[in-house]
C-alpha cells in the first residue's frame, strides 16, 4: 500500500511516500481501508519533533490521527463492525497511521461515520470535534445559560467548539482576524471580535468559560474576560495556577482522548443538520507536504484533508 512515512523529525520535506506492507488487524482492532485522512497541527508538530517528550516517535512512522473510511477486515474477537461499514476516527496521537490507504485500529474508538457527509468531510471531523466537545462538556461543563468566549473560532477546534456551543444554547464570543469576521457570524457567533482591532479582554469581562486555542500572551489576557468562579480551558499549554488564584477561576490544560461514544453524539448532530463542518482544502494523500505547509501557516479556515482513495 501507499503510505506518507517520515524517518527523522525535521521540516515538511521529512514526509515521503513509500510503498509498505499492509497491516493486519490484531485481536480486537480493525484495518480500515482509507478514503480520506486530515491534517491536524499535531501532526506537523509531532513531525518537528516538538512533542518528543511527550510522545517521542519511532522511526519510520506514518503521521495522521483523522481518518474515514471503510471496514477491510475485522481481527480476532472484533465483532462491532463488519466488512463495508463505513467509519470514522480520531486514532491514538501515539500510534496515528491515517496518512495511508490502510490503517488499523482498536474497534472501540471507532464510530459510524456520520451519513451525512462524504468520507472527505468526515475525515475533518474526529480530533478536533472531540477536542471542542470534550473541553466544554467534559472539562468546563458548559451550561444553556454560560457565556464561552472561543478563540480562534475560525479554526478547526473553534468551528465545532462555537456551533455545540450555540447547540447547548450558550451566549458564544468568538474571536478571529478581520477576514474571518463574516465567516463567524455565518457559523452563528452571537458577538465576532476581530482580533487585529480590539483587544478582546477589553470588550469581555463577564465569561463562564475561556476555550483558550492560542496560548501565549492570548492565554494570559483570557484571565480578565472571566468572571468570578470561570474556568479556562487551554488546549495548547497548562495555564498559570498563580493567575488563577488571582482571579478566582479555575484554569487547566486539556489534552483530548479518542472515544467512539463522543464521535457518535457528533455524528447525530451533525446529521440533524445542527453542526456542519469546514473544509477549506482538499489535497492528494501524495500532497502532504504541502497540506503540512497550509496548516503550519496557522491560518487554516477550517480542514485540510488528504484523499487517499
Ligand atoms: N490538546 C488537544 O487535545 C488539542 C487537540 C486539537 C488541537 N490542539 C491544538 O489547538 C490549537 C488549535 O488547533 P486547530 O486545529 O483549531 O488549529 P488551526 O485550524 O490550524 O487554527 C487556525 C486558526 O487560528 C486562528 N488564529 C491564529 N492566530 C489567532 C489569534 N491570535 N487569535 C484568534 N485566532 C487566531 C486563525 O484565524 P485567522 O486566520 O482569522 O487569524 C485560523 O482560523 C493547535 O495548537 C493544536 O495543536 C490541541
Amino acid at each position: 500500500m501507499r503510505a506518507i512515512r517520515i524517518h527523522q523529525y525535521g521540516g515538511p520535506e521529512v514526509l515521503a511516500q513509500v510503498e509498505m506492507q499492509r497491516p493486519t488487524p490484531g485481536p480486537n482492532e480493525v484495518l480500515i481501508k482509507v478514503k480520506a485522512a486530515s491534517v491536524n497541527p499535531i501532526d506537523w508538530k509531532l513531525r518537528a519533533g516538538h512533542m518528543k517528550d511527550v510522545f517521542p516517535l519511532t522511526f519510520p512512522t506514518t503521521l495522521g490521527l483523522d481518518v474515514s473510511g471503510t471496514i477491510e477486515e475485522v481481527g480476532p474477537g472484533a465483532a462491532r463492525f463488519k466488512r463495508g461499514d463505513e467509519v470514522y476516527v480520531s486514532l491514538e496521537a501515539g500510534s496515528g497511521g491515517g496518512y495511508a490507504e490502510y490503517v488499523v485500529a482498536k474497534e472501540t474508538i471507532v464510530a459510524e461515520k456520520p451519513s451525512t457527509l462524504d468520507h472527505v468531510q468526515a475525515a475533518s471531523v474526529p480530533v478536533v470535534g472531540l477536542t471542542a466537545w470534550q473541553a466544554l462538556f467534559e472539562v468546563a461543563q458548559l451550561r444553556a445559560d454560560q457565556k464561552v468566549l472561543i478563540h480562534a473560532a475560525a479554526g478547526g477546534v473553534g468551528i465545532f467548539a462555537v456551533q455545540f456551543a450555540k447547540a447547548k444554547g450558550a451566549y458564544v464570543i468568538g474571536t478571529a482576524s478581520s477576514r474571518n469576521q463574516a465567516f463567524l457570524g455565518d457559523l452563528g457567533v452571537d458577538k465576532a471580535i476581530d482580533y487585529q482591532k480590539t483587544r478582546f479582554e477589553d470588550v469581555v469581562h463577564d465569561a463562564d468559560v475561556v476555550l483558550d486555542t492560542i496560548g501565549g500572551d492570548t492565554q494570559e489576557r483570557s484571565f480578565k474576560a472571566l468572571k468570578k468562579g470561570g474556568v479556562l480551558v487551554s488546549i495548547v499549554q497548562p495555564p498559570s495556577q498563580e493567575l488563577a488564584a488571582k482571579y478566582g477561576v479555575r484554569a487547566l490544560f486539556y489534552g483530548s482522548h479518542p472515544s467512539s461514544s463522543d464521535l457518535t453524539e457528533i455524528a447525530r448532530l451533525i446529521d440533524s443538520g445542527n453542526v456542519k463542518t469546514v473544509v477549506e482544502t482538499v489535497l492528494p494523500l501524495a500532497e502532504a507536504r504541502r497540506a503540512h505547509k497550509l496548516s503550519e501557516s496557522g491560518h487554516a479556515r477550517g480542514k485540510i484533508v488528504l484523499k487517499a482513495a
